[in-house]
């Protein structure tokens, strides 16, 4: 057993020892950096043969079901699945629980190669008009194996309907991602909904990329994906570019697999759209596609925050896969330059959370902005910012790569909480003016927050949640 993490100063060094013992967290200049104990090794992907994995049974059955959000409010649904043998049937076949009435749906089906790996066939297909609030059943395979599952509707878009969506990301497919998951799965808090900032199968760890890993991290999510929507941001493990064996279109396996309604947001590209659901209004953006001036990303988000009506959907998130602020000495600046192209709006517009992955670890930051700097006034640094989100990185799902443990010393005055632990959020909205955002990591039980804040609304109600926290 060793202990992760560093220290103010060698004085705080001896405090910190003491402090551990108590599984305490030690005071620095900025926020907390936790001094939890974990284990340190390097973590292992499950094998191929693992449970988790498993194919099931009967001929040409589908699997890797997953949905998402498939319209810009809530009615309609993306139902995927992968049929191995077969195409098979595109129809989904869907119901209410309280009516027998059965309805069905019509999708396309596709498939990709990659280097020497061909797909399966994989069934892309949305239904639509869907009560809000409701429990529908869906069967998919139909006419060889087939197999039924679930989803309930979000409520009607409004100000003050309540719901929770759990965070995760940088989830790959390794003993850890399965703990997270588990965990995730037994919170108390009950997440309806996955806001997932990207990474997901890290197949590109593998020698050619091997896509079979991207079939395994569909069937080892299947147990939450078929059930809840997932909503997708892409990050630089679906980038999946290989001109050495000429794979030169990027993002081919991730956008082949997973659909997202981006056109209901008047998108031109799946890396970057937005949806409502409920209280919440979700803007996805991409990292990895061009964000500069002119560009179609950038002109769609500056056309996009304007339509952000607070008087319907009062919390308004951010999903992005590098981010902006992390003190973390991995992938340290690597958000900065997209930073400096939308943080003014961001501001401007009142964001309330952005959160984001890539660095495998956990860190909350202080409501900050860092906008004045004109390239000669020296206004470099960053300011509380009431006006500004709150930046949560949260990549910390558990993929093979393995924790990032090394950071910033002294911890930077944005940085409220860091911690190097695997885990996952809850972002659960009560009300117009009161979210609860705890954060469980994987050592501990279900229903132990290791990170907890009240978060107030931006527009509502703009007040300091820090005056709030215990430091
Ligand atoms: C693909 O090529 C690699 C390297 O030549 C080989 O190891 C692997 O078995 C091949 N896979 C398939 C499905 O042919
Ligand atoms: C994954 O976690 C589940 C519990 O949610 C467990 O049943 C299963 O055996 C685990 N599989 C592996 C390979 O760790
Ligand atoms: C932590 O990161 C810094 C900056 O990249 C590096 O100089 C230092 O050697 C690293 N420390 C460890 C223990 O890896
Ligand atoms: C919003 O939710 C918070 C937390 O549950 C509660 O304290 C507050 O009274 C609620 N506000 C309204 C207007 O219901
Ligand atoms: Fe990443």
């Amino acid at each position: 057993m060793s202990v992760v993490g560093f220290s103010c100063s060698s004085f705080v060094v001896v405090i910190a020892v003491l402090v551990m013992v108590l599984n305490g967290v030690e005071v620095c200049y900025g926020g907390k950096t936790s001094q939890f104990l974990r284990k340190v090794e390097k973590t292992v992907d499950m094998p191929l043969d693992s449970d988790v994995f498993a194919v099931p049974p009967g001929f040409n059955a589908p699997q890797q079901v997953h949905i998402t959000q498939g319209d810009h409010e809530g009615k309609a649904v993306i139902v995927s699945w992968i049929t191995p043998d077969k195409p098979g049937s595109n129809e989904v076949l869907y119901w209410t629980e309280k009516s027998k009435q059965k309805k069905l749906a019509f999708g396309k089906v596709y498939t990709y190669k990659f280097y020497n790996y061909t797909s399966g066939y994989i069934h892309h297909c949305t239904i639509k008009n869907l009560k809000y609030n409701t429990k529908y059943y869906y069967e998919v395979g139909i006419g060889y194996s087939p197999r039924t599952f679930w989803f309930v509707t979000p409520p009607e878009v409004g100000p003050d309907v309540p719901y929770t969506f759990g965070i995760i990301g940088d989830l790959g497919q390794s003993f850890d991602s399965n703990v997270t998951l588990t965990h995730y799965e037994r919170n108390p808090h009950n997440g309806k909904t996955v806001l997932f900032v990207g990474d997901l199968s890290y197949a590109d760890n593998y020698p050619f990329h091997d896509n079979v890993r991207w079939d395994t991290w569909g069937r080892f999510t299947e147990r939450s994906t078929a059930y809840q929507p997932w909503i997708w941001t892409a990050g630089n493990h679906e980038i999946d570019f290989v001109p050495e064996i000429g794979e030169t279109e990027p993002f081919k396996p991730f956008t082949n697999r997973y659909h997202v309604p981006y056109k209901a947001s008047e998108s031109t590209a799946p890396f970057w759209y937005s949806i409502k659901r409920g209280p919440a209004y979700i803007i996805v953006l991409a990292s990895y596609s061009a964000y500069g001036k002119y560009t179609p990303q950038y002109e769609w988000l500056e056309a996009e925050l304007p339509k952000v009506n607070r008087n319907e959907t009062p919390w308004l998130l951010v999903l992005v896969h590098s981010p902006w602020y992390n003190s973390y000495n991995y992938h340290y600046m690597e958000g900065e330059t997209m930073r400096v192209m939308y943080e003014s709006w961001f501001v401007r517009y009142k964001v309330d959370v952005v959160f984001a992955g890539h660095v495998h670890a956990y860190e909350r930051s202080e409501r900050i902005s860092n906008i004045a700097y004109n390239i000669v006034n020296g206004h470099c640094n960053p300011v509380k910012d009431q006006s500004a989100p709150v930046y949560i990185t949260i990549g910390d799902g558990g993929n093979l790569e393995g924790l990032a443990t090394n950071m910033t010393e002294p911890q930077p005055a944005y940085s409220a909480y860091r911690e190097a632990s695997f885990g996952h959020g809850i972002f659960d909205i009560k009300n117009r003016t009161h979210a609860y955002f705890s954060w469980n990591r994987n050592q501990d039980g279900y229903a132990v927050e290791a990170d907890a804040l009240w978060f107030f609304n931006r527009y509502w109600h703009p007040v300091d949640e820090s005056l709030n926290e215990q430091k």
